[in-house]
């Protein structure tokens, strides 16, 4: 489509943006963990940046997890988070899964506390018991770390929409797991300027602005 972000060849220039987020990735490796925001209107990049930063990190030890929050309720989000988290930890760790419903048994193996805490989540969410499920699922990265020894980094685009998810102060919520998980690094991007308050709630150490739109040659 016209307007899906620019991968490959047809992506350029953002190398201030793109060293600035290898630089923070560079130090979640060696303990010094920031947090970043990337905010900027509707198709100015945020998403094209952040793909671009995917496929070009360089480092092994640091797991990019990608997660395009929509307005969907949470089981849907809970869902996503899992599979995005699972399937990037199995595949670096070379256990290749061939679809999403093998995911849970695989990690039952080379993962088996992730895979534990992932069943407690399903639980938690089939007893429609939500805000103890979004508490455990920002808890998961963290115990995948410990049982890996590889950093996560979750990426949230369009991260204020977590307020659409039906979970009560969503973001407060958000920010006490962030405050604590220093072997965690989030990047969050946002379209929604004016909820700069949301962003403000998650303290972000870095901002990043995308200030110009790229348009089709
Ligand atoms: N770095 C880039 N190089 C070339 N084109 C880009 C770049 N970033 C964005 N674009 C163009 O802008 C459009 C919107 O980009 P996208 O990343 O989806 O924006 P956002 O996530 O901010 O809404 C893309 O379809 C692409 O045509
Ligand atoms: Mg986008």
């Amino acid at each position: 489509m016209l307007l899906d972000p620019a991968t490959g060849n047809n992506f350029f220039g953002r190398d201030d943006i793109l060293a600035l987020l290898k630089k923070r990735a560079d130090g979640l490796r060696f303990g010094y963990r920031q947090n970043v925001a990337i905010i900027g209107p509707p198709y100015y990049g945020k998403t094209s940046v952040i793909y671009r930063f995917i496929s070009a990190l360089p480092f092994k030890d640091t797991v990019p997890v990608y997660i395009e929050v929509k307005r969907q309720g949470f089981p849907a989000f809970a869902e996503k988070f899992i599979a995005g988290l699972l399937f990037k930890y199995l595949d670096l760790t070379e256990y290749k899964a061939a679809s999403s419903g093998e995911l849970v048994s695989l990690a039952s193996d080379r993962m088996p506390k992730t895979a534990k805490a992932v069943k407690a989540i399903e639980a938690l969410i089939k007893g429609g018991k939500n805000l103890k499920a979004y508490r455990a699922l920002f808890e998961l990265p963290a115990i995948a770390y410990s049982e890996t020894g590889l950093r996560p980094i979750i990426i949230l685009d369009e991260f204020h929409r977590l307020s659409d998810l039906g979970i009560d102060d969503a973001f407060a919520e958000l920010g006490k797991f962030i405050m604590l998980q220093k072997d965690t690094m989030y990047i969050v991007s946002s379209s929604q300027i004016n909820q700069a308050k949301n962003i403000l709630a998650f303290k972000p150490q870095t901002v990043l602005k995308c200030q110009n739109r790229f348009f089709h040659r």
